[in-house]
C-alpha cells in the first residue's frame, strides 16, 4: 500500500500502518543483522529498525550521523519495557539518503560535548541546536511565550508590536546602541515600555514581546546585549495592583505549562525538581532588605568616590580581594548578593520601594509622611527568583505633567524627542504602571539552566555576534 507520510509527532494514530518519515539521523546503532536508527525531525524521536534486505542495501557511508533521509516501512507498537520514543518503532522496508553528513560523526560527538570550550561551543551553536538539551530548551521557550499570550488574552491584555529603531532612551544612556539613522542619531530599544504607555488610551491595557538592547559591559551569567522583552502596562491600577497581576500572570502561565503533558514532560526533563511557585510571593521592602542582608552578614565591595572597587591584597593567597562593607540604604543591591538573597530566602521575592536616585526617570514617587527623613522612595518592584535574582522590572509611572517635566530636567534629558510621551500626561492622564520580564531569565528559572545564553536561539552578549 502506498505509505502516509506524517511527522514523528503525529505517528501514534498510524500503528500498524505503512509510513514515510523525514528527519535527521540522530543516533545509529549497529548489531550484526540489523540496524537501529533513531531519528529526528524536530517534532520528536523515532526508533526505526533495518533488517534483511534494507539492512543489506545499507551503506555506511552515506546513512551515518546527522544525514537526512527517507525512510519507509511498517509502524509497529512496541511493549513500554523497551523504551520506544512514543511506543513504537518503524520496521524500514524501503530507505533513500536525502543529504549526506561526512564527518558529522567527529563533528558533533567529538567537538561537542560537555567538556567542549564554550567558546567552540558558541562559534558552533547552530550545531549544538541539533543536541536533545538546547532543542528542549527552545521547545520550551516557544511553549512558553504560548503560554504567557494565553495568560494576557485571558487578562483582556492586546499585543503590540513596538518598534525596534527609537530615538529615546528609557533606561539610562549609558547602555544604548547608538547608530546612524538616515543622517541623524537613533538607537536599537531598551524597553518598549514608553510606546505601551502611549497605547493605553487607545487599546486599553497592552503588552508585547519585543526584543531589547542593551550595551552593557557585562559578562555574567544572566545577561545579554540583545534579549526577548515581554512587557505589559495597565491603566487605572494601583501599585498593589502591579504587584498581583505580575504574580497573577506568572502562576496562570506556569499552571499552564504544567497542564500540558507535552510541556510538563519537557520541564520534567530539563528541571526535574522544578514546583510551581505559590501565591501570594513573599513582598520585602528595600529598606527591610538591606537589614536583611547585613543581619545575614551579605556584604558588598567597598567602591572608592569614582565607583572604582577598592581592593586589598589577601594575606593568605597574595591576591588583591575587593575590601567588603556593609550595605547602607542608598546603595543598588548587587547581582551577587541579590543571588544570595534568593537562594537563602528560595522562593520568589518582590523587592519593592526602591529609592529614586536608584531607579529610571518615570517612576512613580511614594508619598513622604510627616517629617520623614531620608531617600524618596519610588514605586517600583522587582521579581526575584532563585537561581537567577531579577527576571522582572517594573513600577507605577508618573501621571501627573509638570512632575514628568521635573523629572526630565533632573536626570538632564532634553524634553523634546520625548513629546509624544509627554502628551501622554497631557490629554487624559491617569494612574498606570507596568513591567519588564526578561524571557530568557524566566527561562533559566524554569528550566533550571546555568546561564541565559542557552535560554536564547542565539545569544549575543559583549564580542558576539555570530552566527
Ligand atoms: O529592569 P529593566 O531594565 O526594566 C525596564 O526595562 C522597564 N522599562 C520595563 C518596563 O517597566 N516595561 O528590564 C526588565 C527586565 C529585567 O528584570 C530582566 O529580566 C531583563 O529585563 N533584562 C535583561 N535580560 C537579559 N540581559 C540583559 N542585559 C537584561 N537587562 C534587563
Ligand atoms: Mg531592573
Amino acid at each position: 500500500p502506498k505509505p502516509v507520510k506524517s511527522k514523528i509527532v503525529k505517528l501514534e494514530s498510524l500503528r500498524g500502518q505503512r509510513v514515510r518519515v523525514s528527519g535527521w539521523v540522530h543516533r545509529r546503532r549497529d548489531q550484526q543483522e540489523i540496524t537501529f536508527i533513531v531519528l529526528r525531525d524536530g517534532t520528536g524521536y523515532l526508533q526505526a529498525v533495518l533488517t534483511g534486505d534494507a539492512n543489506k542495501t545499507y551503506d555506511a557511508v552515506t546513512l551515518q550521523l546527522e544525514a537526512s533521509v527517507e525512510l519507509t516501512g511498517t509502524l509497529k507498537a512496541v511493549p513500554e519495557g523497551q523504551r520506544a520514543p512514543g511506543g513504537h518503532e518503524l520496521v524500514v522496508d524501503y530507505w533513500r539518503v536525502l543529504g549526506a553528513a561526512p564527518g558529522a560523526e567527529e563533528a558533533f560527538t567529538n567537538r561537542l560535548n560537555e567538556q567542549s570550550d564554550p567558546s567552540i561551543l558558541a562559534d558552533l551553536r547552530h550545531l549544538v541546536l541539533r543536541g536533545e538539551t538546547a532543542s528542549s530548551v527552545l521547545r520550551l521557550r516557544a511553549a512558553l511565550l504560548s503560554a504567557f499570550r494565553q495568560s494576557y488574552a485571558d487578562n483582556d491584555l492586546l499585543e503590540v508590536t513596538p518598534p525596534c529603531l527609537v530615538q529615546t532612551q528609557v533606561e539610562g544612556g549609558a547602555t544604548l546602541f547608538k547608530f546612524d539613522y538616515y543622517g541623524q542619531p537613533a538607537f536599537l530599544t531598551q524597553s518598549s515600555q514608553l510606546y505601551l504607555e502611549t497605547c493605553l488610551p487607545s487599546l486599553g491595557d497592552v503588552f508585547c514581546v519585543q526584543e531589547s538592547f542593551r550595551a552593557e559591559n557585562s559578562h555574567t551569567r544572566r545577561h545579554l546585549s540583545e534579549y526577548t522583552h515581554l512587557e505589559a502596562e495597565l491603566a487605572f491600577i494601583t501599585f498593589d495592583d502591579l504587584m498581583t497581576h505580575i504574580e497573577a500572570i506568572i502562576c496562570e502561565t506556569v499552571d499552564k505549562l504544567l497542564v500540558n503533558p507535552a510541556t510538563a514532560a519537557l520541564i520534567k526533563t530539563l528541571n526535574p525538581h522544578f514546583k510551581a511557585p505559590s501565591r501570594p510571593f513573599m513582598r520585602m521592602s528595600y529598606a527591610s532588605a538591606i537589614a536583611w542582608l547585613n543581619e545575614h552578614k551579605i556584604q558588598r565591595p567597598a567602591e572608592d568616590a569614582d565607583g572604582n572597587v577598592i581592593t586589598k591584597k589577601d594575606e593568605e593567597t597574595g591576591k588583591d580581594e575587593p575590601v567588603m562593607v556593609d550595605h547602607e540604604i542608598g546603595d543598588d543591591i548587587a547581582e551577587a548578593a541579590e543571588r544570595q538573597m534568593t537562594d537563602i530566602i528560595a522562593a520568589p521575592i518582590f523587592l519593592y520601594g526602591f529609592p529614586a536616585e536608584l531607579k529610571a526617570f518615570y517612576m512613580q514617587k511614594m508619598p513622604r509622611q510627616e517629617g520623614e527623613q531620608g531617600p524618596v522612595y519610588t514605586e517600583s518592584c522587582d521579581l526575584l527568583m532563585p537561581g537567577v535574582g531579577e527576571i522582572v522590572g517594573g513600577s507605577m509611572r508618573i501621571a501627573d505633567m509638570e512632575e514628568l517635566l521635573a523629572a526630565y530636567r533632573r536626570e538632564g534629558i532634553d524634553p523634546a524627542p520625548y513629546y509624544w510621551f509627554t502628551d501622554q500626561r497631557k490629554y487624559g492622564t491617569c494612574q498606570h504602571g507596568g513591567y519588564g520580564l526578561g524571557v530568557e531569565r524566566f527561562l533559566a528559572w524554569l528550566a533550571n539552566r546555568f546561564t541565559v545564553r542557552e535560554c536564547s536561539l542565539y545569544p549575543r552578549w559583549p564580542g558576539r555576534a555570530t552566527p
